[in-house]
Parts: structure tokens; sequence; C-alpha cells
């Protein structure tokens, strides 16, 4: 079967809702949060689909830091029965093309420290630890890795 990424819209907020409260528990995004990230004039989110049902999505967004920009993945989802078929890559692979046509020189994310599936999935993307963030997710620390668009 296809994937299919596209970009996402709002029209679609309650699949993405459902996703990502599927994905995750204490720290899924509200559903406010994440319709705000999807009007965001900054924001890039892209869905994947498969046989037109949406069974995954990323939301990045742009910034400035130090005279560069930036990009900064806030969450990427793929619903479990969907997961090890390449969907996650996909969306990163896509949201970052989508930030180097906009001149984005570097891209940057959180992860929980015991994510084993996401931390495995951004190294084999060439993203590299760059911090530890202490008590980032309450209970929990979180990692903050990096990788330089080329
Ligand atoms: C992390 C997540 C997005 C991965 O999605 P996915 O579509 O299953 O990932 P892919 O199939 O594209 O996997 C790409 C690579 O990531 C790594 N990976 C993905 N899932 C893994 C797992 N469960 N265990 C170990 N490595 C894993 C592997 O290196 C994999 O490559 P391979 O299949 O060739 O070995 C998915 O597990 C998910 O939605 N988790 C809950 C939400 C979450 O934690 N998001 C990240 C928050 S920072």
């Amino acid at each position: 079967m296809s994937i299919v990424i596209e970009d996402a819209s709002i029209k679609q907020l309650d699949e993405l809702y459902k996703i990502e409260t599927e994905c995750f528990k204490k720290e899924a995004f509200s559903r406010q949060h994440i319709a705000n990230l999807l009007t965001d004039y900054n924001g890039i989110s892209l869905v994947a689909k498969m046989n037109d049902k949406i069974v995954g999505f990323i939301i990045g967004i742009i910034h400035m830091e130090r005279n560069t920009l930036a990009g900064h993945i806030l969450t990427i989802d793929v619903s479990p029965p969907y997961r090890r078929k390449g969907i996650a890559q996909r969306l990163l692979k896509k949201i970052e093309e989508i930030f180097k046509e906009k001149g984005v020189k570097s891209c940057r994310l959180e992860v929980r420290e015991d994510n084993v599936a996401a931390l495995r999935l951004y190294q084999k993307l060439g993203y590299k630890k760059i911090a530890k963030l202490e008590y980032y997710y309450g209970d929990a620390h979180g990692i903050y890795l990096r990788k330089i668009l080329s």
C-alpha cells in the first residue's frame, strides 16, 4: 500500500487530535493547541495517508534564531497499527525538504530520553544529540537533538 504525504488542513483537526491522543498520554497536545499550530503562519503541517485514511502527521514551525531560520519539529505521530512502515521517515524527510526550500538551515526537536523508537528514527535520519534536558517532561528527562540541513 502506498503512502501519500500531503499538506494538513484545519478540517482534519478531529482525525489529527485522535491520533495525537493514541500516541501520547499525559503529554498529548490539546485539541486547541493543534488547531493553533495548524493555522500558524510559520507552521508546516503534513499528513500521511494510506488508502485515503490519515495514519500519521507531523507539525513543525520556523523560527528566527540568531539571524538564521531554524526549523523545530513539535510533534510527529503515527497511528499504532501503521507503525514500522516508514511513515515517520517519509514525514520527517518531507518537512525537512520544505524547510530547506524556505531557507531553513537547521532542524531541532526534543524527545523523551526513554522514547527508543523516536530516538532511533531521529538518529537514522542524521539528528545528533546536543543536550540532556533535565525533567523536561515533568517526571522524565528529555534529549535535545539537531540536524544541519544541507
Ligand atoms: C516514533 C514514531 C513516530 C515512529 O513512526 P514509524 O512510522 O513507526 O517509524 P518508521 O517506520 O518511519 O521508522 C523509521 C526508523 O525509526 C526507527 N524505529 C521506529 N520505530 C521503532 C521501534 N519501535 N523500535 C526501534 N526503532 C524504531 C527504526 O530505525 C526505523 O527504521 P527501520 O524500520 O528501517 O529499522 C512512532 O513510533 C510514534 O508515533 N510514536 C508515538 C509518538 C512519538 O513518540 N513521537 C515522537 C515524539 S518526539
